[in-house]
């Protein structure tokens, strides 16, 4: 995993660019996808851009940065398959890999120097995901994103005036598995 996506708002800014060069110097590829200057913007625009592309599997990790953390993280745990993991500290940074898998590191440009953003982030990008009881409670989350994008199917089938009947469900079902990417997975890491 050598390519890693940054994006951030004014607020993370100055630290997206230190991040940056820090990553590309160590032979990271940096996808960045703005803000481009310290000009005031909305940070939901920049999270979802970078949530979008975990959704559709094109990113398989990401950095944000604004101010606090607090609204990008927010914003990105919205989308489908985003792990988002507000870290601003070293020790976050680590178990957010270890049980949770995140996939997304968010980091608050106004709350970290450079430095203690640069070990969180060399710490997050080498901590590998522990699996085991841990994979089982990914699949709860999974399962509930499953419930939602069912719901989601369901109705919309119901507004096209389409039968719901149990030919129907079982097709939405599979649908829904391939939109959440379920159907070709691995165990990551050993059972304990
Ligand atoms: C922008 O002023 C600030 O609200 C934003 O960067 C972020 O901290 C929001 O959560």
């Amino acid at each position: 995993m050598n390519r890693i996506a940054v994006a951030s708002d004014h607020g993370g800014y100055r630290l997206k660019l230190t991040i940056s060069d820090i990553l590309r110097e160590k032979g990271y590829e940096i996808e960045d996808l703005g803000t481009d200057s310290p000009e005031s913007v909305d940070y939901p625009d920049f999270a979802r851009d970078v949530a979008e592309r975990i959704a559709a599997g094109s990113v398989k990790r990401a950095i944000l940065i604004c101010g606090t953390g607090i609204g990008m993280s927010i914003t990105a745990n919205r989308y489908r398959n985003v792990r988002a993991a507000l870290c601003n500290d070293v020790y976050s940074a680590k178990m957010s890999r270890l049980h949770n898998d995140s996939n997304v590191l968010v980091l608050g440009g106004r709350v970290v120097g450079p430095g203690v953003a640069e070990d969180i982030v060399e710490t997050w990008l080498e901590t590998k995901f522990e699996g085991g009881r841990h994979t089982r409670r990914l699949k709860k989350i999974e399962q509930e994103q499953l419930k939602n994008v069912i719901h989601e199917l369901v109705t919309d089938r119901i507004e096209g005036r389409q039968k719901v009947d149990k030919g129907m469900i079982e097709k939405i079902v599979a649908e829904a598995i391939e939109v959440l990417g379920l159907g070709n997975e691995k165990e990551n890491g050993a059972e304990k």
